[in-house]
């Protein structure tokens, strides 16, 4: 390996850009930062962009890595590992940002490992926003997690998880999340444009609702109950509202469909 702290990526997608511009903006040497890609006009933009190497295949990132990203999808990286996996070495740090690909299975790809990390991103993590979820192989050192959290830290909120278990609920919760979020957006703008206004204005609006609610309990120490009481007053249209929502079991249609996002990503 040729130097202290080199960086490989194999994949050049969404998720290598957002890491690449969080390190970019911390001042990392970028041009010590390896990428290999499928296809070659991702890699070419990302060298643009950032000015990483491209490297000619995902051998030579392995060959030449400390830190080694896998970041494309889970079906992709099932693929890849049967092929590729004996090659790496014990001193190399692997991070996949693939959620359906299990602790387990990356330990027996890469039977020589034993820093290995799984990292779940979510969408507004290319914006430095949302959650983060880690969880780090049990054998994983101490300093080396760390060094590995620094290096993702720009992403988002990180929330390190001890069980897979709980990244599943993780990856429900706040990457699959932010699904359900738009779901909810929807059905706000569909019904403001039931009502006349514009599809850009309920846009605007649903949008404009959406951040102004999470801005104000991001900022605030009170918790979502004590927000709601805070617009819902006894008796009030938001209140009757409220009543109406919770009498046809929104709490339970939400609880099953999460519970049903946890038992798809067990059968992946
Ligand atoms: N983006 C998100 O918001 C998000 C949210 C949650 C989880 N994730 C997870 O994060 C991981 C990365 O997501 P992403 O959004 O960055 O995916 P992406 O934009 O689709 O990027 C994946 C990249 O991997 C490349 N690739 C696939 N197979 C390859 C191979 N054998 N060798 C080299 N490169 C290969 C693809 O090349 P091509 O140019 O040929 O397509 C593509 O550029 C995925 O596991 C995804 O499920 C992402």
């Amino acid at each position: 390996m040729k130097s202290v702290e080199r960086l490989g990526f194999i994949g050049a997608g969404n998720m290598t850009q957002a890491v690449l511009s969080g390190l970019s903006q911390a001042e990392y040497k970028m041009d010590s930062v390896l990428v290999s890609n499928r296809s070659p006009q991702k890699l070419e933009a990302l060298k643009e962009s950032f000015g990483i190497q491209k490297a000619k295949s995902n051998e030579e990132v392995v060959d030449q890595s400390d830190i080694v990203f896998l970041a494309m999808k889970p079906h992709d990286l099932k693929e890849l590992l049967p092929g590729l996996g004996k090659s790496f070495i014990s001193s190399q740090y692997i991070v996949s940002f693939a959620a359906g690909v299990a602790m387990e299975d990356l330990s027996e790809e890469l039977p020589l490992c034993k820093n290995i990390f799984r990292v779940i991103p979510s969408s507004p993590n290319t914006l430095g926003m949302g959650v983060v979820g880690f969880y780090a192989h049990p054998e994983a050192l101490a300093v080396v997690k760390e060094i590995v959290k620094n290096r993702i830290q720009s992403l988002g909120h990180l929330i390190e998880v001890e069980s897979e278990e709980q990244l599943d609920a993780l990856m429900v919760g706040t990457s699959s999340g932010v699904g359900f979020v738009y779901e909810f957006m929807q059905i706000w703008q569909e019904w403001l444009e039931d009502k006349g206004f514009s599809v850009r204005e309920s846009q605007n609006m649903t949008i404009e609702t959406f951040l102004g609610a999470a801005q104000l309990a991001f900022k605030s120490d009170k918790n979502f109950v004590d927000l709601q009481n805070q617009v819902a007053t006894k008796k009030g249209v938001t209140a009757e509202a409220l009543e109406s929502m919770r009498s046809m079991d929104l709490d339970r249609v939400l609880r099953v469909a999460f519970e049903s996002g946890l038992l798809k990503n067990k059968k992946l």
